[in-house]
């Protein structure tokens, strides 16, 4: 068993045996029946449940929830120690045992001075001196002072990568195009030959500037990808000119160097931060060259507010703590089995795929941390589109079909380019969505909406088809404005949440054996052809 050859880092608490969970499970049978219209009786439930915290309101009035069920889900948090597994993942604790690693995203947007131990060194210097060679590489780049090998400054960047390599800043550089500079980016992620040639299509080899990231730099994907990107380079320059055009971010520092790029090309990467929470590392560098260092910055500096929201606040006002309660109130008492993620923003539209990798990458296990097989419900399957589209896609789905899916409609205040116009009818329709879903309209409600427009023939036919039963949850999370600091405090808020949920349940949040038998076998397969 686990705990006895390895030192535990985390508690091992199997949730359903708390009394906070006997205590929810009679909650719940006795609530379960709860109307989010009836609880809207009360006038102040809005206010007397949102949670402020500068400029993000989360609003979680319009769920299933009483104080009671808050109080009982912050009570299950506290049986099973939340506090001191979020003190030990700050602090460098071996939490991720199964891999033997600490887990540090926090500390790459760190601000503070405090030492951050990794085998008794402090990793806060080595941090600050890649912040500092991404600054400087990015500035060279965006100023045009960076010449490729016919004396051309660079146009366009290729991020090679797959995965967390990829996902976090495809996000981030899709998100933050208002903030963009002339700079083109590109992302090339899939094994798929069809997806780096469309991309090779729109390139100049003089102007382009190639980012290889790969943790172990052994990823089948990538280094395909990478070694096809290098050989069509090779047909117009020579392999003197590679460390003008090709740099790298990864651990593997012999591969890196076979692989023919310069040393002073290297970004360095950690064992101490997870694939999918490596954007605020240099794997962030496309984002740098992007939008600048400066912006850069401002989103670690975001996630590193949230950071501080996560480590101090207590459990009834910390916001990624009680959305991952709500998310277990759902997953583990409801039965719900997916989660929607609604941005209310064009530019978030890649935020969905990144929760994916990082939400079920992390908590799609079925074994929990004494190596034993789980008997209830973990990792939520997570899900989404932008809104207004999706409402016009499978909103349908979630309004009148069979399923419970509680939803994060994400939203912004202010828009970036000030169409009050378009602003207004996007927030309209956002509040518009979660108002329908939650109270939905009743057989009476349909039966005088008929009568009124004169189709009193067509009641009997169509009354059942019109009516919405609604009392289906939803978080409203508002910020005033898309920055790349609320965008941070964004990311790290569902990165917290994640952890939260992974230790209720009793897991290993930031392990990913479940990936590698389908690599063996492709592997297998390729060598048998
Ligand atoms: O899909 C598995 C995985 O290991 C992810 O966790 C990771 O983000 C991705 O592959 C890419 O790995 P690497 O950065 O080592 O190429």
């Amino acid at each position: 068993m686990l705990q006895k050859n390895k030192k535990m880092a985390l508690k091992n608490i199997n949730p359903t045996t708390t009394n906070a969970w006997q205590k929810l499970t009679d909650h719940f049978n006795e609530n379960k029946d709860i109307n989010i219209k009836d609880l809207y009786k009360n006038e102040s439930r809005q206010k007397d449940f949102s949670l402020e915290f500068g400029d993000l309101l989360v609003d979680i009035s319009k769920n299933r929830i009483t104080r009671e069920t808050i109080s009982l889900l912050v009570e299950l948090a506290k049986e099973v120690d939340l506090k001191d597994a979020i003190e030990k993942q700050f602090s460098g604790e071996v939490i991720n045992v199964t891999e033997g690693r600490e887990v540090l995203h926090t500390a790459l947007r760190s601000n503070s001075d405090e030492p951050v131990l990794v085998e008794g060194k402090n990793i806060k210097p080595q941090i600050q001196s890649a912040l500092r060679k991404i600054r400087s590489f990015s500035n060279k780049v965006i100023s045009g002072k960076w010449k490729g090998y016919t004396g051309k400054s660079i146009t366009d960047i290729v991020n090679i990568g797959i995965g967390g390599s990829d996902l976090g800043p495809d996000m981030i550089v899709e998100s933050l195009q208002f903030y963009k500079n002339q700079l083109t980016s590109h992302f090339v992620s899939n094994v798929d030959g069809d997806h780096v040639s469309e991309i090779m299509k729109k390139l100049n080899p003089e102007t382009t500037l190639f980012v290889i990231v790969s943790k172990t730099f052994t990823t089948q994907e990538t280094i395909t990808n990478a070694e096809t990107l290098k050989n069509w380079f090779l047909k117009s320059a020579t392999i003197f000119d590679i460390p003008k055009h090709f740099v790298a971010v990864s651990t593997n520092l012999e591969a890196v160097d076979s692989f023919g790029i310069d040393k002073a090309n290297v970004f360095p990467m950690w064992n101490w931060v997870g694939g999918r929470f490596s954007l605020w590392s240099a794997v962030g560098l496309s984002i740098s060259l992007s939008v600048g260092f400066e912006n850069y910055r401002a989103l670690l500096d975001g996630a590193e507010e949230m950071d501080l929201h996560y480590r101090n606040t207590d459990f009834n006002e910390n916001i990624p703590v009680i959305l991952a309660l709500l998310s277990i109130w759902y997953n583990n008492f409801y039965e719900a089995e997916t989660e929607a993620v609604l941005p209310y923003s064009q530019y978030l539209k890649k935020l969905p795929d990144y929760l994916q990798q990082a939400i079920m990458e992390s908590n799609g296990k079925g074994v929990d941390r004494n190596g034993d097989k789980i008997e209830y419900q973990t990792g939520t399957i997570v899900w989404g589109s932008t809104g207004t589209n999706m409402q016009h896609a499978f909103m349908q789905l979630v309004h009148q079909g069979t399923k419970l899916i509680p939803a994060d409609f994400i939203g912004y205040k202010e828009s970036l380019y000030g169409l009050s116009d378009h602003h207004k009818k996007l927030m309209a329709n956002y509040y518009g969505q979660m108002d329908a879903l939650a109270f939905g309209k009743s057989k009476e409600e349909v039966h005088l909406e008929l009568k009124f427009s004169g189709d009193t023939d067509k009641i009997a036919s169509l009354l059942p088809f019109k009516v919405f039963e609604g009392n289906r949850p939803s978080n409203a999370i508002l910020f005033d404005k898309l920055t790349p600091r609320s965008l941070g405090k964004l990311v790290a808020m569902y990165e917290h949440k994640i952890y939260t949920q992974g230790i209720l349940w009793n897991i290993y949040s930031y392990d990913q054996f479940g990936v590698e038998l389908g690599k063996e076998l492709a592997k297998k397969l390729l060598k048998a052809q």
